[in-house]
């Protein structure tokens, strides 16, 4: 009896610990499944992989977690501290005002036309009440005097640390080993993958873009001045001409967006055919988000930044090319810009960004502009009665586009997504 009820009890036990063993395995695995998953959300990034690629799409992916900023030089790591100093004009303008929008002036090396555009937006009414922030692709002396000059608003400089134009001898600039022009890697011992049409990298074309995508991530998830920024931010460039009634106007039509046009994302200074000056009805309007002069806010920034496979795998060096062909249409719905009918910023001068590249051959054209302003375009125009005329045909490239190439390089598309990821993954 005793023996047998030991027995039992043996057993007994023998099944307890199977129990034990079996619960203790299930609890240890659902632990570490959650963890790892923990994991995972802390370290993979907020990038959808859910895309379907389409021409020109690169399709592989990456372990973004594990992707490295490239090797810094002297000049990169000292443009990185640079780009912490405290903005200029703190003592003139101590205060911003509540409801301020920044504005971000991204530039290359064109110092004639950087200062027309300073001068322009020196007249803008309301431009003492916010942040500049000037953001430089490359290092050139002519560029920080113009901005080093600026006393009419707080203006902060910033210089992408990771630009082509900064590296002399490894990427991202051209490095020793680099495939060029038509050099097939299959065949040719070199480094580099070739676009769309054959075409290996070139560093000064490729600048374009990763600047715009680095600027982007900085201003709103890295600069501790923005990146708490709740309002807008309106981005322009060194070849535009800002009207006196820019800011006034931005401001109504931000205000006026939610309620006057809620399927609007952003509003722009300009219309998005950069040769109109606008319709001059009495009516705002609607059409797709152009390059000259756009407004967002945080939230479409978090909406663009998922979609940072489709702007970093799609082979067109164009940042604005790229978001018309693959980003805007991925958000499902059609993606439309606020404006007023009067333009109140121009695109100017003939030398393109591919001219001008280096210091000592910057583009001629002296940016000279015969620019008539109107009264009208010198005050506030933007009518909060008018109703929107919305233009339902949505002219230039879309989806289904396969891209200019330039831009069919691994190491770009590699630097492109890690620049999403530098400031950590984003909510
Ligand atoms: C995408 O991936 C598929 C299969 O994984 C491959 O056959 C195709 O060529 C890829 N497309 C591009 C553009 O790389
Ligand atoms: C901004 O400029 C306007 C007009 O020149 C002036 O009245 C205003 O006091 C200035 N504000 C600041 C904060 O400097
Ligand atoms: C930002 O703009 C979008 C598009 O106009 C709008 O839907 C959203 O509510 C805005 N977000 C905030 C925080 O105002």
């Amino acid at each position: 009896m005793a023996a047998s009820y030991r027995k039992s009890r043996g057993k007994d036990a023998a099944l307890r610990r199977l129990i034990l063993i079996v619960v203790f395995g299930v609890v240890s695995l659902v632990l570490l499944l959650s963890i790892n998953a923990i994991i995972e959300s802390l370290t993979s990034s907020s990038f959808e992989t859910d895309e379907r690629p389409g021409v020109g799409h690169y399709n592989y992916t990456f372990d973004v977690k594990n992707l490295k900023l490239p090797k810094q030089n002297e000049l990169s790591i000292w443009l990185e501290k640079r780009n912490r100093m405290s903005p200029r004009n703190l003592n003139l303008y101590p205060k911003l005002a509540e409801d301020h929008i920044v504005i971000v002036l991204y530039v290359h090396n064109r110092p004639r036309y950087l200062r027309v555009a300073v001068d322009s937006l020196s007249l803008v009414a309301g431009i003492n009440e916010t942040l500049l922030i000037v953001s430089h692709d490359g290092y050139f002396e002519r560029m920080n005097k113009i901005v080093e000059s600026i006393k009419f608003c707080r203006v902060k400089q910033i210089f992408a640390p990771y630009s082509p134009h900064i590296f002399r001898k490894s990427f991202p600039g051209i490095s020793p080993f680099d495939c060029k022009d038509k050099d097939d890697p299959g065949k040719v011992k070199c480094e580099g993958t070739p676009d769309q049409y054959g075409n290996n990298r070139s560093p000064k074309i490729a600048s374009l873009k990763h600047h715009w995508w680095w600027m982007m991530n900085t201003v709103w998830d890295g600069l501790k001045e923005t990146r708490q920024h709740s309002g807008h931010i309106l981005f322009i460039e060194e070849d535009h001409f800002i009207y006196p009634n820019a800011y006034r106007n931005l401001q109504s039509l931000t205000e006026l967006k939610p309620e006057k046009c809620p399927q609007c994302y952003a509003a722009n200074l300009a219309p998005s055919d950069v040769k109109s000056r606008g319709e001059g009805w009495q009516a705002l309007v609607a059409e797709r988000i152009g390059n000259v002069g756009y407004a967002f806010n945080r939230t479409v920034w978090r909406m663009i930044h998922r979609k940072a496979r489709q702007y970093c795998l799609f082979d067109d060096y164009n940042w604005d090319i790229t978001m018309w062909a693959t980003v805007y249409p991925s958000f499902g719905e059609p993606v439309y810009t606020l404006r007023a009918p009067r333009t109140s910023a121009v695109h100017f001068g003939k030398c393109g960004l591919h001219q001008g590249q280096d210091e000592d051959e910057a583009c001629i054209d002296d940016g000279a502009l015969n620019l008539e302003l109107e009264d009208i375009d010198r005050v506030p125009n933007v009518k909060s009665v008018w109703n929107v005329y919305q233009h339902k045909r949505q002219e230039g490239y879309r989806a289904g586009f396969k891209g200019w190439g330039g831009w069919g390089d691994i190491r770009d598309h590699k630097l492109c997504l890690t620049f999403a990821n530098m400031y950590g993954a984003s909510k």
